[in-house]
């Protein structure tokens, strides 16, 4: 938690998620309370496919929806991509840009993520730009190293338009059933929290810093609770309603 600051708690379906599974939107729907939406937001990637009808299913609700990735150009001749202008277009409000799987699948280097984050800004997207140190960085003691040069080099220096969220996702958390100790992700988001305010000022300070890599219901409060964590990212627990909204509720409970 960060006072002034309101969560967020997102979902990443990743390659997840076929049109039944939109029962799952609608049940977080219902689910997402007046008292729960005054205190956090929700949203919740789909994958492209599902950008229009999740959208659709979801256009008289507060939870929002959101791509998974970008181009950083606006149109032309780039088989398989999707331009910002095309989630926007079908009700899509924000973007995940430099995500693990990106940058390891599709060898998406902080140039590339830096581009896609500006592009996005530009057009007004919420942007989640995500970084994270490898199991074998963390062995070597170099997390907080990793995480300054991801910062540095895939964060606009500027931006007019959109929100800009960072997002801290441990590669080696994500998916595993692990997670950092307490101490150690209060300390991420701490540097994390320092690096911004240097850079921006409060601008810095504002910015919305979520915590991804295993988080489920049983270690929400836990997580959430420490100070500079404004949210989750959520894989594999958002793909049920009943586990993302257990995620979400945990700030029933954080004072
Ligand atoms: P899991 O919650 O499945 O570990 O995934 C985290 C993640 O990569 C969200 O973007």
């Amino acid at each position: 938690m960060t006072p002034g600051i309101k969560p967020l708690v997102a979902g990443n379906w990743k390659m997840n998620g076929v049109l039944a599974s939109l029962s799952e939107l609608q049940l977080l729907n219902s689910g997402f309370s007046v008292e729960l939406q005054s205190k956090i937001d929700m949203l919740v990637c789909v994958p492209a496919s599902l950008l229009f009808p999740a959208s659709d299913a979801t256009k008289s609700s507060a939870v929002q929806i959101g791509a998974q990735d970008c181009h950083k150009n606006l149109s032309g001749a780039h088989t398989g991509d999707i331009s910002v202008e095309m989630i926007s277009d079908v009700g899509g409000s924000a973007v995940l840009v430099g995500h693990s799987e990106r940058r390891t699948d599709h060898h998406e280097t902080n140039a590339v993520v830096l581009e896609k984050a500006k592009t996005a800004l530009a057009h007004g997207l919420q942007t989640v730009i995500c970084i994270g140190e490898t199991e074998a960085e963390k062995r070597v003691g170099t997390t907080l190293d990793v995480l300054k040069s991801q910062m540095a080099g895939s964060i606009p220096d500027a931006w007019e338009k959109g929100e800009m969220i960072v997002a801290y996702e441990p590669v080696w958390a994500i998916g595993s059933g692990l997670t950092p100790t307490a101490e150690d992700v209060r300390a991420a988001h701490k540097f994390m929290r320092d690096e911004l305010v240097v850079r921006f000022g409060e601008q810095g300070a504002k910015t919305r810093l979520l915590y991804g890599g295993s988080v489920k219901p049983a270690n929400a409060v836990e997580l959430m609770s420490i100070k500079n964590v404004d949210g989750a990212l959520v894989g594999g627990a958002s793909l049920k309603a009943a586990d993302f909204l257990g995620i979400a509720a945990a700030y029933e409970t954080i004072a």
